[in-house]
């Protein structure tokens, strides 16, 4: 069993918040553990609960065709969620379940090494920033920590609001060219200090 399977095998006996107590299964994330690329999005919905994959309703078919438009699967890369289990109603995860699951989403970058993550929505963005606005940094890649985030907005926002598909489609298309330069990204400031010089 690989670390990354450890770790999804840890999160189905997860019992640290009580979203553990309305799940049919978790959804820890699935791909391939040398994947270059790492999706996080927000929570699973309720298809993803019924089958503990990541992504497997209709936003996940957006992805699958954003995916696809630069020559990817889902099989290519990691996908993941901030949050392992559904919030009830598809709710928007509570801070102490954020925080609750976070160092399973951290453990899961530090054992894959992903050149690129790319943070779909704004649960997932907060975490490299925190309070930044999706609407001014997504397409903007910046590597904090050493880690090389990519926020872009979720792909259900153009299931509920057309016009954003062409902007997402086109942040998606930047992704090969940001693999491509990578290493060549130097560290951003850190949150604090790239807002005290109003990058965000
Ligand atoms: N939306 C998410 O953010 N994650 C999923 O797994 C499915 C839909």
């Amino acid at each position: 069993m690989s670390e990354l399977e450890a770790l999804a095998a840890e999160v189905a006996q997860c019992t640290r918040c009580l979203l553990h107590q309305g799940r049919t299964k978790t959804v820890p994330g699935e791909g391939p553990d040398n994947a270059d690329i790492m999706f996080i999005g927000e929570a699973p919905g309720f298809h993803e609960d019924q089958q503990g994959h990541p992504f497997v309703g209709a936003a996940g078919k957006f992805l699958e065709k954003l995916l696809e438009s630069i020559g990817l699967t889902r099989a290519d890369v990691f996908i993941a969620n901030v949050i392992k289990c559904r919030p009830p109603g598809n709710r928007d995860p509570l801070p102490e379940e954020i925080e609750a699951c976070k160092p399973f989403l951290d453990r899961q970058i530090e054992l894959l090494q992903p050149k690129l993550v790319v943070t779909l929505g704004r649960f997932s963005m907060a975490r490299a920033f925190p309070k930044a606005r999706i609407s001014r940094i997504h397409g903007q890649p910046r590597k904090i920590g050493g880690v090389l985030y990519y926020p872009m907005y979720h792909p259900a926002a153009a299931l509920h609001q057309p016009s954003l598909r062409s902007t997402i489609e086109q942040d998606m298309h930047r992704i090969p060219e940001l693999i491509e330069q990578a290493a060549q990204i130097a560290e951003s400031p850190l949150p604090a200090e790239a807002e005290q010089l109003s990058l965000f």
